[in-house]
């Protein structure tokens, strides 16, 4: 445990936490961070091999890679070295720590109060998971195994069996994070020294055209059983959206041509090209294409001429480990003049955004984690893309120009070129029902949805119990009714028609006025008056239970929406 002069004053931990803006380079924190060093420099600390203590576990593959020459034909490339996006930040718990993978790295994502912070996903004393621990009350990220507590910059504040925490082995992993446009984006290796990451912010791949407030994104993520690069190829391939997404966002029997072109060659930077006619037969405008190294792309219909109007899909291709990906989908428009489709698009709920948008995603997922292993044995067996690939048209020109900067810029990704052991890693595949899992790809992992999804459960118990009491109320009422008109009717036939069956007749009148069938008349007419007021409440519980039925079945709906994606898709079963 720190002793009570080497730990920072409560006060002086708030005012570090309140100067700090995840949009300025690290302030008070850093600083005081600062016997967290680099991993690299831990290993070899004069103070831990005295100890003799056993050296550190080695830094994820990708992590460490060395690179000859990034970025340049024929060489490596450090993809740890990237800005990379992990979540958009609204879909973050804030009260609890997230676990997100990257590049074959389990990372811990948490907010300290003040800022998000990213770790290795690695307690360093015993290397259980820091994201099955929780936020404490001091701000700090407890580990859930012996209690060791992290601020935000790494440092190790509090090790409640003793000492230790001062020494730079006691230090979580952190890595730099920053918040742009929405996006939290981590670049998973440890800062190399001081201003290093805030250097580096230049490259964080924002979306240039975002800067304006006039265009409005909708967002989505989805946790996929399919490597990045088989997800990049797919969102840069326009040709395959009406027939792959008939019926769900697109529509195959309205085509045009696909004739593709490249802007000029493949670059480590990337590329960018034009498709002339754009989609829907040209009814849109041209649509223009950019990929930039590594991982993202969009792709911008220019509709000023025909609908006033741009919009732009823009992808970030996740790599969380071989044969798996998030994907983090931004569908964006500005009109140029109308207000009113911002304003409707910025009052829809983002629970419903991300429904609606699993719908097209889930249209490409059984195929793809198919294709990608038959791909991947063909390049295993030692063919190039172009053997694998049967590709004679011009609509495959990005997908080409793609796998192409891979195999010269990319180092052929950060797992390896394709091969034996690179398929060996992507696992077994999966079932129909694992891959259309929406609660694990998509719901477990985003805080908006699992509100939503406890309100419609909510609402859901609410109306079950609500139309409950009616139709048990109307019953009750029914019954009450005919009791006291049979009362009613007995009084009546006594000489002073007062006593009980006066009671009766009051209390018949009142349930009668009650239920909407006017006063109940004295003595003979009340078993009439009985008989309305019964059928009038047993008309309420019937209203009450069809009521229930229908807003059940609805909610159920929208409820498993929240769980399981469609089979067969919408382009299956639609017959035109
Ligand atoms: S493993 Fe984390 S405190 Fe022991
Ligand atoms: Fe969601």
């Amino acid at each position: 445990m720190l002793s009570r002069s080497t730990a920072p004053a409560a006060g002086q931990q708030r005012a570090a936490r309140a100067s700090f803006s995840p949009l300025r380079p690290p302030g008070p924190i850093a600083r005081r961070r600062s016997r967290c060093v680099p991993r690299h420099r831990r290993a070899a600390a004069a103070g831990d091999a005295a100890s003799g203590a056993p050296a550190l576990a080695p830094a994820p593959a990708a992590a460490a890679a060395a690179v000859a020459s990034p970025g340049t034909k024929g060489g490596a490339f450090d993809y740890a070295a990237e800005w990379w996006p992990l979540a958009f930040a609204a879909d973050l718990d804030r009260e609890a720590p997230n676990r997100i993978m990257l590049l074959g790295e389990p990372l811990v994502v948490w907010w300290d109060g003040a800022a998000w912070r990213c770790f290795a996903d690695r307690c360093p004393h015993r290397l259980v998971p820091l994201s099955e621990g929780r936020i404490n009350a001091a701000k700090r990220l407890e580990c859930a195994y012996h209690g060791w507590e992290f601020s935000g910059g790494g440092s190790c504040e509090r090790v409640p069996q003793g000492g230790g925490g001062a020494s730079p082995r006691a230090c979580a992993t952190a890595y730099p994070a920053r918040l742009r446009q929405g996006l939290l984006f981590v670049r998973p290796k440890p800062e190399a020294g001081p201003g290093a990451a805030a250097a580096d912010e230049s490259k964080i791949p924002i979306v240039e055209e975002f800067e304006d407030p006039a265009w409005v994104a909708q967002d989505t993520f989805r946790d996929v059983a399919y490597d990045w690069t088989t997800l990049m190829e797919n969102v840069l391939d326009a040709s395959h959206v009406p027939f792959t997404h008939h019926k769900s966002i697109s529509n195959r029997n309205v085509i045009g041509d696909y004739v593709t072109t490249l802007d000029g060659p493949v670059t480590a930077a990337g590329f960018t090209g034009i498709w002339p006619t754009g989609p829907r037969g040209g009814a849109l405008g041209p649509q223009s294409g950019t990929f930039r190294a590594p991982a993202f792309m969009h792709q911008k219909i220019d509709m000023r001429e025909k609908r006033g109007a741009e919009s732009m899909v823009v992808v970030y291709a996740v790599p969380s480990s071989p044969g798996r990906c998030r994907i983090l989908n931004r569908n964006a428009f500005r009109f140029a003049k109308a207000r009113l489709p911002a304003v409707v698009a910025r009052l829809v709920p983002a629970f419903m955004v991300h429904l609606g948008t699993q719908v097209p995603l889930e249209d490409d997922v059984i195929f793809l984690h198919l294709g990608e292993e038959e791909y991947l044995k063909a390049r295993a067996r030692g063919q190039a893309v172009g053997q694998a690939y049967y590709c004679p048209t011009q609509a495959d020109a990005y997908v080409l120009a793609f796998r192409r900067w891979l195999d010269d810029f990319g180092g052929g990704g950060p797992w390896g070129s394709p091969d034996a052991a690179f398929l060996g890693r992507i696992g077994p595949r999966q079932s129909r029902d694992a891959l259309l899992d929406r609660y694990a790809g998509h719901t477990a992992s985003c805080a908006r949805c699992q509100r939503a999804l406890r309100r419609v459960r909510l609402a859901r118990r609410a109306v079950g119990v609500a139309a409950g009491a009616a139709a048990a109320a109307g019953l009750l009422a029914a019954a009450v009714a005919v009791c006291l008109a049979a009362a009613a009717a007995g009084g009546a036939a006594g000489a002073a028609g007062g006593g009980a069956g006066g009671a009766a007749a009051a209390a018949l009148s009142a349930l009668s006025w009650f239920a909407g069938a006017g006063g109940a008349a004295p003595g003979a007419a009340a078993p009439a008056a009985a008989g309305a007021a019964a059928a009038r409440a047993l008309g309420w519980g019937a209203a009450a239970a069809l009521l229930w039925w229908l807003a059940n079945g609805a909610l159920g709906a929208l409820e498993s929406a929240f769980y399981k994606g469609q089979y067969p898709p919408p382009r299956n079963t639609d017959k035109a």
